[in-house]
């Protein structure tokens, strides 16, 4: 009996162990670099924008990272996970192997050499593609900021946070490995926007056979709302040019982006029909639902605390217009769940259609409670990348964080 007993308990700690092992990390695919390493991300991972490389024949991840080295070097830039772009490669979307680039700490993007240089501070990937014209050209919107340029910082206006206003940039390889930018930004910041905190994680959606539109956010200071707008381009030629009106701002008081919405990644609903009844387009009153909306927005919603950072999802018709699909968020933060990768916020989501669109694997970076109150504080590595997989059902979308393949940190 008493060796039953013990047998029993032997058994309920393996099973507690693995469960909190598998909690702690539960979602995460990618963590930082170890921090002995030469790796451009030992201090931080985030931002990651996947897709199904033709070429390669392999998931590819693109991602932002920067080095406990880069802030020794760079005290005065800005405390964001940016710092350079580095990439990852995969058989399934959930195994992932980091790949060396040719730049510093293995990056395939890093700031610019060039004194003055617009991007000479910090670089952060938007979205990377490659061109189904054949000629394999990958093509990534990026984003940065200049060594040359700051703004006072919110805590404290004697200091300067170094590397805003934030700019967009592009660059164009040939191997997803070796980037060669575009001298000049792509675009230059309004007159309106002066002393604003820039424009930054763009993504190119294209609408139709003559327009795209290049989405990215702003912010009129570090404590303004976040406001999502994009650039338009038409035709064959011309050139992007700003709407120049926010696309989707602030929510009322209450809802989880009363703050705005940030980082964000719009995807074609996959089961869109265009001829049902209940996509007749000449309805406008009709709320949007799930199926009927032709596009679908994941926005990283921005609330004051406990739920600063969540994702949540957002819909339109023509992907100009935009309005809230639900109340809640689908991805939320696991506050107070101690040691939880994602114990402070979640955000920068990248959204892939899989399964015949029956599902979408929701990417997204995990932030941990440090035990600083200011969670970019450099003794501390809370940043992580996760993967939710959000099943979809007619008007229902159900996320669930995928057990990680990674070996349990100790905490
Ligand atoms: C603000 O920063 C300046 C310069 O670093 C410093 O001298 C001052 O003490 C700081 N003020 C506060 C309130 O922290
Ligand atoms: C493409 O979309 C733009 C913006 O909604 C619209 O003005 C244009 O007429 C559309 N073109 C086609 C060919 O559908
Ligand atoms: C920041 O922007 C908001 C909204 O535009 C404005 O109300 C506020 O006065 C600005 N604050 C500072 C310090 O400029
Ligand atoms: C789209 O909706 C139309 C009208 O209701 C229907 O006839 C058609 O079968 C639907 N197509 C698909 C692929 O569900
Ligand atoms: C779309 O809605 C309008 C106004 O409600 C209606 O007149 C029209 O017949 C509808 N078209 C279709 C294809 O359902």
């Amino acid at each position: 009996m008493r060796f039953v007993l013990v047998l029993l308990l032997g058994v309920a700690s393996v099973l507690c162990a693995r469960l909190q092992g598998s909690q702690l990390n539960e979602g995460q695919v990618l963590t930082v670099a170890p921090r002995d390493s030469d790796r451009f991300d030992t201090k931080a991972v985030a931002a990651p924008r996947v897709f199904f490389d033709s070429r390669r024949v392999l998931w590819v991840m693109y991602y932002y990272g920067k080095s406990f080295k880069f802030i020794e070097k760079h005290p005065d830039v800005t405390p964001l996970p940016t710092g350079y772009v580095g990439l990852a490669e995969s058989a399934d979307g959930i195994a992932w192997r980091r790949l060396d680039g040719p730049g510093e700490g293995g990056s395939v993007l890093a700031p610019a050499t060039k004194k003055g240089a617009w991007d000479s501070a910090h670089v952060g990937v938007g979205d990377v593609m490659l061109s189904d014209d054949g000629k394999s050209k990958y093509t990534m919107y990026y984003f940065g900021g200049s060594l040359n340029d700051g703004l006072p910082s919110p805590s404290n206006a004697s200091n300067t946070i170094c590397g805003f206003p934030l700019r967009i940039g592009v660059a164009t390889s040939t191997d997803g490995l070796n980037w060669r930018r575009a001298r000049k930004p792509l675009l230059e910041l309004a007159p309106s926007e002066k002393g604003w905190s820039g424009e930054g994680w763009p993504q190119f959606v294209q609408l139709n056979e003559t327009t795209s539109l290049l989405y990215y956010h702003s912010q009129a200071n570090f404590s303004a709302p976040f406001v999502v707008t994009a650039a338009i381009h038409q035709g064959k030629r011309g050139k992007w040019k700003r709407l120049d009106y926010p696309l989707l701002g602030a929510g009322p008081e209450g809802t989880y982006y009363s703050r705005g919405v940030g980082t964000r990644w719009v995807v074609a609903n996959p089961n869109y029909n265009a001829s049902s009844p209940a996509a007749n387009l000449s309805d406008a009153g009709r709320a949007l639902t799930l199926s009927t909306s032709q596009w679908w927005m994941f926005g990283e919603s921005v609330a004051p605390s406990p739920n600063e950072h969540t994702i949540s999802l957002f819909g339109s018709r023509d992907g100009f217009s935009w309005g809230s699909l639900y109340t809640l968020p689908v991805l939320m933060p696991r506050i107070g769940v101690k040691g939880a990768a994602d114990s402070r916020f979640v955000g920068t989501p990248n959204a892939v259609v899989r399964n015949e669109g029956k599902e979408v694997w929701l990417y997204y970076v995990a932030v941990r409670q440090g035990e600083a109150e200011d969670p970019f504080d450099v003794k501390e590595t809370p940043f992580s990348i996760g993967l939710a997989i959000c099943k979809i059902d007619g008007d229902k979308i159900d996320c669930e964080r995928v057990p990680s393949p990674l070996v349990p940190q100790t905490e």
